[in-house]
């Protein structure tokens, strides 16, 4: 299982022209006392896991084969009961969604049934689906998640959404088994103490053994993440591939990735390691950054590695090291973006389009490239001056 998470209380909040208006930040313009007793919940994960859907996903509107293609414009849809979706696209369905509002109320009565296939999501998009969703309202209630992808070849494509959810266990958007979402548009996730166990902004990881392939793209968005303990990005037991386009980035944890030897547990709660899963490898996280401004670390645990490229008037503000055991990062940068080191900082690769490296402002801090990685023979072991009275000097990181 490849999930792609973001977690608990993403609140984006857009703003695009059409039928659908949506403005202000959901946890400020919802009625939270009034969904108070249903974030009280807790989610019940102590049942046997499932690794079959015990019955078919049921909902409002199924769109199934693909054969459908149609979209729905300007349509207020819901569901109520328990177990059932507002709207399923399956099977291959072509099916844009714009200006719509969905809402959703009714539990899922299985939590492992609602994260592998989500059973009771309030928009469920699955099995080689391609869904175009433009300006969407989604409230859900009791638990579910708001839009949710599953299986290779599914993607979802968001551009402009408003999403609240309430109850135990609610994702805002929940990628899993292979699925694609593509988010655009600007989008606040707002951590809200109504919420235990958020661990991070966007949390990629699989839960059996490594995979890779999984992605995630977000561009002009802001990302603002109130807990002062999680990073932006969190990668774990994958091999990823994200890009961060014209984003800004706001953290408490001062993390912006983190790459692990672990996993998240379904509770979402902490992040397990060799003891919960011994099929466990490091992450391979690959990060390319365009026309953004980011402040933050890097960290690497336990083999794990980041690749983090800084391209088209990017600049970055931080620093990169291991959070345990041997970590492998590379940076690179193209001669229009640059690093303002905030430590001494190692990396594994340091490659620069602008070979006489004017684009690191290193404040007095080192900065060491390992002598071992074939990516360094550019610099030929050699200490280069950088500004600010530091240097980049040859060295071994692990
Ligand atoms: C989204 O829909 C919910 C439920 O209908 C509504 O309460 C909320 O005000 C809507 N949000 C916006 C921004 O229109
Ligand atoms: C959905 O939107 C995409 C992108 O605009 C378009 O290529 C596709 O034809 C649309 N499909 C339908 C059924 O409207
Ligand atoms: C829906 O699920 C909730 C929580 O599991 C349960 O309390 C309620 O009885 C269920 N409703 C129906 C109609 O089965
Ligand atoms: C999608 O495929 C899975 C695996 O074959 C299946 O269990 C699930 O029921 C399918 N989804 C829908 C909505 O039919
Ligand atoms: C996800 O990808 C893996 C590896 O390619 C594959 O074995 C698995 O069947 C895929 N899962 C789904 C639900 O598509
Ligand atoms: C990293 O993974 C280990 C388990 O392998 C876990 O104990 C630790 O909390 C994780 N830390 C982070 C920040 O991911
Ligand atoms: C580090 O990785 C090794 C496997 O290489 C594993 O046995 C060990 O449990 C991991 N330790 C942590 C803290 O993640
Ligand atoms: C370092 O560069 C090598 C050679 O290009 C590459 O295989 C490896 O993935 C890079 N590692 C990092 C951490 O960027």
């Amino acid at each position: 299982m490849v999930a792609i998470g973001v977690l608990l209380s993403l609140m984006p909040c857009l703003q695009f022209g059409y039928g659908l208006t949506l403005t202000g930040d959901p946890s400020l313009t919802m009625d939270l006392t009034a969904d108070a007793a249903d974030n009280a919940l807790v989610a019940d994960w102590d049942i046997t896991v499932v690794l079959y859907l015990q019955q078919d996903l049921e909902a409002t509107v199924e769109y199934s084969g693909s054969s459908e293609s149609t979209s729905i414009d300007d349509e207020t849809l819901s569901a109520t009961a328990n177990d059932t979706s507002v709207m399923i696209i399956t099977a291959g369905a072509d099916v844009n969604l714009t200006d719509d509002t969905i809402v959703k109320h009714g539990y899922s009565t299985n939590l492992w049934e609602a994260s592998f296939w989500g059973l009771n999501a309030a928009v469920n998009i699955q099995n080689t689906s391609i869904s175009y969703i433009t300006d969407i309202n989604v409230t859900t209630h009791n638990g579910a998640a708001n839009i949710y992808a599953y299986g290779s070849e599914t993607v979802v494509h968001i551009d402009g959404a408003w999403l609240y959810s309430s109850g135990p266990a609610a994702h805002g958007l929940y990628a899993s088994g292979n699925g694609t979402i593509i988010a655009t548009g600007t989008a606040t996730i707002s951590d809200s103490t109504l919420y235990a166990g958020l661990l991070a902004g966007f949390v990629i990881f699989s839960s059996s053994e490594r995979y890779s392939g999984a992605s995630l793209s977000i561009s002009s968005s802001t990302i603002d993440l109130l807990n002062e303990d999680i990073p932006a990005l969190w990668f774990g037991n994958v091999i990823a591939d994200a890009t961060l386009d014209d984003v800004v980035i706001t953290t408490e944890s001062g993390i912006l990735v983190v790459a692990n030897y672990s996993q998240v547990t379904q509770e979402f709660d902490y992040y397990a390691g060799y003891s919960d899963n011994n099929a466990l490898s490091p992450a391979e996280a690959y990060i390319i950054v365009s026309d953004s401004t980011l402040t933050g670390d890097l960290v690497a645990y336990n083999e794990s590695l980041i690749s983090w490229s800084l391209t088209d008037s990017s600049s970055w503000t931080g620093t990169a090291y291991s959070g345990y055991g041997t970590y492998y990062i590379g940076v690179s940068l193209d001669s229009t973006s640059t690093w303002t080191l905030t430590a001494d900082t190692c990396v594994y690769n340091f490659t620069d389009t602008d070979t006489s490296v004017t684009n690191v402002k290193s404040g007095g801090y080192t900065l060491t490239y390992d002598k071992s990685s074939s990516a360094n023979t550019w610099l030929d072991e050699k200490t280069v001056s950088l500004s600010g009275g530091g240097s980049l000097v040859p060295g071994t990181c692990n």
